[in-house]
């Protein structure tokens, strides 16, 4: 079987090699360092499938090229499914299938990095011994001890996060609308608005989806505490950006950390540093000393990359063997 793996960087390469090695009959993969859009889709040309990642355009016009090319699987290498057509996907009889879990834990320990970095300042502390300032103004933190974290999406991230949270002695609060029997151990569950109002700290791990764009909107923000702490390692349109600056120079958000952005296609995953980005909502998040921006790297462990390689291997042969595949993504 021939597959097109589009968005395809040195460290995909070397997950998919190292777990296509481990086939008995190994499959024939075409790497594209371009992103799936319409303009690259004659890629998969010859192809029997395609393979992509977070940021790949996946939307019902480059289906229907697709289908035209004579593929019939589209093998995500990701969990969040909502950059594809999944209604067009299934009018056309296209399998899609995703990687549901791979090591939530690694994406929890990166939100807790971006907790601790923007509570005790270390990005600033780092610069500052360097050059010689040992001044601690400006680096003022909370002790997370008998803090309240408002958790939005109690799945196996948001599980994952609860339970660092919980070593750490905080208060937990869960929206979700699915509680999990796990998280109500060690947290409380809560309606939105309450859980804004009552936490120091709230933390995005829900799906995005056509019903949720901008949940956290200019209205939500205004909920929440004076100063609290905002994050997102979910997806970016979870969060109305613009929205979010005018909190921050308010002075009413107290500050902002994320691994996704709303525009993120185009920027994250590329260098970009010679070029003048020209995305200005961007730019003005740059410029706040109250902001920590990493570029979707929550998933970015090796044992991670080698559960996705795996898991997309053994979707691959759902194909390939004609079997039902327990990773599918359908229409709810
Ligand atoms: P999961 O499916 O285990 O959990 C998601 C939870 O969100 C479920 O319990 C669901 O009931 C809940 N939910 C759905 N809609 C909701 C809403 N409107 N409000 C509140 N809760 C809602 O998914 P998992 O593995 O925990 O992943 C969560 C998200 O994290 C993914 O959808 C993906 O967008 C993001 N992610 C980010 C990564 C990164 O590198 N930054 C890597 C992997 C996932």
């Amino acid at each position: 079987m021939k597959i097109a793996v589009f968005s395809t960087h040195t460290y995909d390469k070397t997950f998919l090699d190292e777990a296509n090695q481990r086939e008995p009959a190994p499959f024939d993969l075409i790497y594209q360092e371009a992103g799936l859009s319409l303009q690259t889709v004659a890629f998969a040309q010859g192809c029997d499938a395609i393979c992509v990642f977070v940021n790949d355009v996946v939307n019902a016009p480059v289906l229907e090229a697709l289908h035209g090319l004579g593929v019939k699987g589209v093998f995500l290498r990701c969990a969040g499914f909502n950059n594809v057509d999944i209604d067009a996907a299934q009018k056309l009889g296209l399998l899609v299938a995703r990687v549901p879990a791979y090591a939530p834990e690694a994406v929890a320990e990166h939100t807790i990095a971006l907790i601790l970095t923007l509570n005790r300042h270390t990005h600033r502390a780092y610069n500052r011994v360097r050059e010689g300032n040992f001044m601690l103004s400006g680096l003022l933190g909370m002790t997370l001890q008998g803090k309240t974290v408002g958790i939005i999406g109690t799945g196996k991230i948001g599980l994952a996060v609860a339970k660092i949270l919980n070593g750490f002695g905080c208060r937990l609060l869960g929206f979700d609308p699915t509680p999990s029997p796990e998280f109500t151990a060690i947290g409380e569950m809560a309606d939105l608005d309450s859980l804004l109002a009552r936490s120091h700290i709230v933390t995005l791990h829900c799906p995005l989806s056509e019903h949720n764009r901008h949940m956290i909107n200019s209205k939500k923000l205004g909920l929440m505490k004076p100063g609290a702490m905002l994050i997102n390692t979910s997806r970016g349109a979870l969060v109305d950006t613009r929205a979010v600056i005018l909190a921050l120079k308010s002075r009413h958000l107290g500050s902002l950390g994320i691994d996704v952005y709303e525009e993120e296609s185009g920027l994250f995953f590329h260098d970009r540093s010679s070029d003048i980005i020209d995305d200005d909502v961007f730019q003005r998040l740059m410029t706040f000393p109250n902001v920590l921006v990493t570029g979707h790297q929550g998933f970015f462990t090796t044992e991670a990359l080698r559960e996705i390689a795996d898991v997309t291997f053994e979707n691959f042969n759902c194909l390939a063997n004609g079997r039902s595949c327990p990773n599918a993504v359908l229409k709810a």
